[in-house]
């Protein structure tokens, strides 16, 4: 069940050069949330229609609070307007959306949590529910990390960074094979290159893949269509090869 519903900001900061936190007090979408799902965030800007969606890198059931993490993508963006948000503000949001992380097939098996870049707030929560079971392995541009003190506390945390100024010198895939990393099954999020290559070297390796995909959205709830790829299986909605990234994803096994 997802909720459209006027959110209050309890908190803002920056966490790194253009990467911005948001924590929201919800009343329903966070006591439903699961990790890997992501809300819908409206601007308050008449002329921005679509909401952006964006990943839920924490989720406070209790307290009915959920915190975002977003990166600003350029000048008169939306991400950039959210990024001028204060505690106090109101926003409105739609959620909690899509599929979420299949935890079950976590039980009793060694895990990996692999983020890449904006790829790595749903990270966090996943970290959390799997109470210090994973293996992360997160890559970074550089040493102007993000998150890693969260992820540290909850999984064994394992940095690449592309200049090499952190961690291991190059990508995640660097980072399992220079430390030795084992595991059955792995969650992933990042950018289609990194996804692509993490699905290639699950097949080698043997290890079950689970990826969230990113695709451009419009509606975000599975009625526009704008979000399809192609898979390998015929879509119930479509009946064809496609699948609706903010319905039937945004998370799905590899191969599929
Ligand atoms: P603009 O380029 O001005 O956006 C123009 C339009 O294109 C908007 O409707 C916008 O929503 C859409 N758009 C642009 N880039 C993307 C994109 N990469 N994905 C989807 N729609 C896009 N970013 C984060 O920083 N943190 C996250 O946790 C996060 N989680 C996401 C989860 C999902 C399921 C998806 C699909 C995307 C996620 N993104 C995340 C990407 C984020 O949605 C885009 O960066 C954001 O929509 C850009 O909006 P803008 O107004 O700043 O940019
Ligand atoms: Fe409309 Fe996915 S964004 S169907």
């Amino acid at each position: 069940m997802s909720y459209r519903e006027n959110a209050l900001i309890i908190k803002t900061s920056c966490l790194a050069e253009g990467i911005y936190e948001m924590w929201l007090k919800t009343d329903k979408m966070a006591g439903e949330a699961v990790p890997g799902q992501f809300i819908s965030v409206y601007s308050n800007d008449g002329s921005r229609l679509l909401p952006r969606p964006i990943s839920l890198c924490e989720i406070d059931r209790e307290n009915g609070r959920l915190r975002i993490v977003y990166r600003v993508t350029g000048e008169a963006t939306g991400t950039e307007e959210f990024s001028h948000y204060q505690a106090g503000d109101a926003i409105e949001l739609l959620g909690p959306l899509g599929n979420g992380f299949p935890l079950e097939r976590a039980k009793g098996k060694r895990v990996f949590l692999i983020g890449g870049g904006i790829g790595i707030p749903p990270m966090v929560q996943l970290a959390k529910e799997l109470d210090d079971k994973a293996v992360a392995i997160m890559g970074y541009r550089n040493a102007d990390t993000f998150l890693d003190r969260e992820l540290s506390e909850h999984a064994t945390l394992y940095v690449a960074t592309e200049d090499g100024s952190l961690g291991t010198k190059g990508n995640v895939i660097d980072c399992i094979r220079e430390n030795d990393l084992k595991a059955d099954v792995l969650f992933a999020c990042g950018p289609t290159p990194m996804l692509r290559a993490l699905k290639a070297y699950a097949k080698e390796a043997g290890i079950e893949c689970w990826i969230s995909m990113e695709e451009r959205m419009a509606c975000g709830i599975g009625a526009c269509l704008a979000c399809v790829c192609k898979s390998t299986e015929v879509d119930e909605h479509s009946q064809v090869k496609n699948k609706r990234v903010c319905k039937e994803g945004p998370v799905f096994l590899a191969d599929d």
